[in-house]
């Protein structure tokens, strides 16, 4: 049977686990479970990162010691876990001795290989990262990927030649294209090693919080500088240290490796590890998966802004279903999502209470009534033949959306059948079947509802466990593998079922249930501002230049002969536009939203911006990846949807559409 190995990133112990942290593991075991219901064996492996820098300055500013504060915060991670009904297998430290001769005995392997030398480090730091940049990559002394202040070091280091493993990663991607997802992710990736490889300083020196290096290898010279392992090599090596690396107990599981990360951390897992794993002989991961982050109002969280959404709370109010609901149904995995209250609420109040809750209450409801709760009926492919004919279509496709790892999209198509289910009883109305004595045609049709219901409740086990296993209880049933094989991937139908009444699975939310941590940034104000400006129908008529901003101007009054001269402006005036090229690095759609795209522009500041424009009825996003467009960049901010919009693309347009305006100029060009 095939083992399949999943691994969440092992999170950093500086700080408590937020909803992004929460994502990635719940992924992670939704990935696993609905391996497990295929009938496949899984081994999930979660943990925590505790070296490092930040980590050994995180526990001073606490006045621990580093271990005592790294013990303290990973607690709070395996017991957040627990809470979460996560179904990890094993949970790493890099703190435990075991994975610390692991790391030693890598480091050593690589050390034979002929694969790292002595050297002098000097360059810039990223504490935050915990990761290394030349002087073309740092912006203003600032790290390009978090935006914080980076140090510079010059000190004694040990080298990976990463530089030798350049054209085996290229080969590896090409050979394998499809083993980073998604695409563009990839792209990037191999953007950023065809543009060359440096060798890789793997230990440090200035401080001690970290794992030593094997015996025998550094000097014995007492004055020696001495080195610990470069945390993120120490950290990717607990991948194979929770699985027995140096006493091979289960590596067995290697050879079939998912990796599952933030975008945040792809390079460390798609071009350093991997070369590591070159190195040591070992087989590469099947599949690294790269996902989008969580923000709040269209910020990344961050502890220092004050709006991370603490997990605990949310499951404490909403349940820790309609949590996990949410955040897989929310987003496009991938992609970036944005946290709120009133998108959680709407979740929970169409979605669950009125799709899947209503559904079985009016089931188990007519079947008390009709039936004494007891079904049977062979007969509901003669009654309803086009019913049961958009079932295997849907089944099909949820499948294939879930081994393509989107869930928004498997859940789509499940919520499909379940409109299909209160469909059926709408439009057959079972009630007047029994007025007319069609006891035979209403006990198929309950029946047909009761297959619908189990083969959903089979399939939302991977995503809400809790209510899958709810739901087929009440009909009698289990949820398992033979069962998933049986219902949905051969499509078998039940013929009878004997039901339990059961009080309603989701309640209906009617107003926030906890406390806002970013009032002042609250969405439901900004989302007012999209909502009138989609129901207005003359702002699609908006004026020929900088048709592309979306924001609240779109409802500015216009001038009463839009035709008339557009009044002169001075140069002085003209100069207070600050105009330039920016690249775009993301674009998707805004979810709700016909007219929005939300673009992450890089403007060849430290940190991309997010920038909105209504133009998705003319541009569909993947192609304006890598484009370059012209930004107004001293626009004042805007929250459009919830989201905060730092700029305006230009765009031009007549009766034949709209372009928006290109210069092949690199990012942060001056317009003038
Ligand atoms: O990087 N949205 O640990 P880390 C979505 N120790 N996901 C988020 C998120 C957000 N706003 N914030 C964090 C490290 N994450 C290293 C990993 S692995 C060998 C070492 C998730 O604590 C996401 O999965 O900074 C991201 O990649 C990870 O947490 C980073 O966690
Ligand atoms: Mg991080």
């Amino acid at each position: 049977m095939t083992k399949n190995y999943i691994t969440s990133p092992i999170y950093y112990v500086n700080d408590v686990p937020h909803i992004g942290h929460a994502y990635t593991t719940i992924v992670c075991d939704m990935l696993k479970k609905y391996q497990q219901i295929r009938g496949q064996e899984v081994f999930l492996l979660t943990g925590t990162d505790e070296h490092g820098q930040k980590i050994e300055n995180s526990a001073k500013a606490h006045n621990q010691t580093p271990q005592a504060y790294a013990d303290s915060i990973s607690a709070r991670f395996r017991t957040l876990w627990e809470e979460f009904d996560i179904d990890f297998d094993y949970f790493v430290r890099t703190t435990d001795s075991a994975h610390c001769h692991s790391a030693q005995v890598a480091f050593r392997n690589m050390l034979q290989k002929g694969d790292i030398y002595k050297g002098v480090y000097e360059g810039w730091y990223c504490i935050s990262c915990e990761s290394h940049f030349t002087k073309h990559q740092v912006v203003d002394q600032k790290c390009p990927d978090c935006g914080k202040p980076t140090t510079t070091i010059k000190e004694e280091s040990y080298f990976f030649a990463l530089s030798k493993y350049q054209d085996a990663l290229l080969q590896w991607y090409d050979r394998c294209p499809d083993v980073i997802a998604p695409k563009h992710k990839r792209n990037e990736v191999i953007r950023f090693v065809e543009s060359g490889l440096v060798d890789l300083s793997i230990t440090r020196t200035g401080f001690s919080w970290g794992v030593p290096l094997p015996e025998g290898v550094e000097s014995t010279d007492k004055s020696a500088p001495k080195h610990i392992l470069y945390v993120w090599l120490d950290a990717l090596v607990s991948y194979i240290s929770a699985i027995g690396y140096e006493n091979a107990l289960r590596m067995d599981l290697w050879e079939n490796t998912t990796h599952i990360v933030g975008k945040d951390i792809l390079r460390f897992h798609a071009v350093y590890w991997p070369a590591f794993l070159m190195s040591l002989g070992l087989p590469l991961p099947r599949k690294i998966y790269a996902h989008g982050w969580w923000t709040r109002d269209g910020v990344k969280m961050s502890k220092s802004i004050g709006n991370v959404v603490d997990p605990k709370e949310v499951a404490k109010h909403y349940g820790i279903e309609a949590f996990r609901y949410f955040l897989l149904r929310e987003v496009p995995f991938g992609q970036d999502g944005d946290f709120s209250q009133k998108a959680l609420i709407e979740r929970i109040n169409s979605d669950l209470s009125n799709d899947i809750g209503n559904l079985l209450n009016r089931l188990i409801g007519m079947a008390q009534k009709y039936f004494n709760l007891t079904l049977f009926s062979t007969q509901i492919e003669h009654f309803y033949p086009q019913e049961v004919a958009k079932i295997a279509p849907i089944l099909e496709r949820f499948e294939s959306a879930m081994s393509d790892m989107q869930p928004h999209i498997a859940l789509e198509e499940l919520w499909g059948l379940l409109r299909l289910g209160n469909s059926v009883i709408s439009t057959y109305e079972p009630w007047k079947m029994m007025k007319q004595a069609k006891s035979e045609q209403t006990q198929a049709l309950l029946m047909l509802v009761g297959n619908i219901l189990i083969k959903v409740a089979l399939c939302l086990y991977p995503i809400m466990p809790k209510t899958a296993r709810a739901i087929a209880s009440a009909l009698g049933y289990s949820i398992d593998a033979p069962s998933f094989a049986r219902y949905v991937s051969q499509n078998t139908f039940i013929s009878s079922a004997t039901l339990t009444p059961v009080p309603p699975l989701f309640p209906r939310i009617e107003s926030p249930l906890m406390p806002d941590p970013s009032a002042p940034l609250d969405s439901q104000s900004s989302a007012n501002t999209e909502s009138r400006s989609e129901s207005n129908p003359k702002s699609d008529s908006q004026p020929s230049v900088c048709a592309s901003h979306a924001s609240s101007q779109a409802n500015a009054p216009k001038p009463k002969d839009s035709q008339s001269t557009p009044s002169l402006v001075g140069i002085e005036e003209f100069a207070k536009l600050d105009l330039r090229v920016g690249v775009v690095l993301e674009c998707q759609r805004v979810p709700k939203s016909e007219k929005l795209l939300r673009f992450l522009i890089d403007l060849g500041e430290p940190t991309p911006r997010q920038i909105l424009s209504g133009i998705a009825k003319y541009y569909d996003p993947s192609e304006l990846v890598g484009k370059q467009v012209c930004v107004v960049a001293n626009l004042k901010p805007v929250k459009l949807m919830g989201l905060v919009s730092a700029g305006m693309i230009l765009s031009a347009h007549d009766d034949e559409g709209l372009s928006l305006l290109s210069v092949p100029k690199k990012a942060g060009s001056k317009i003038s």
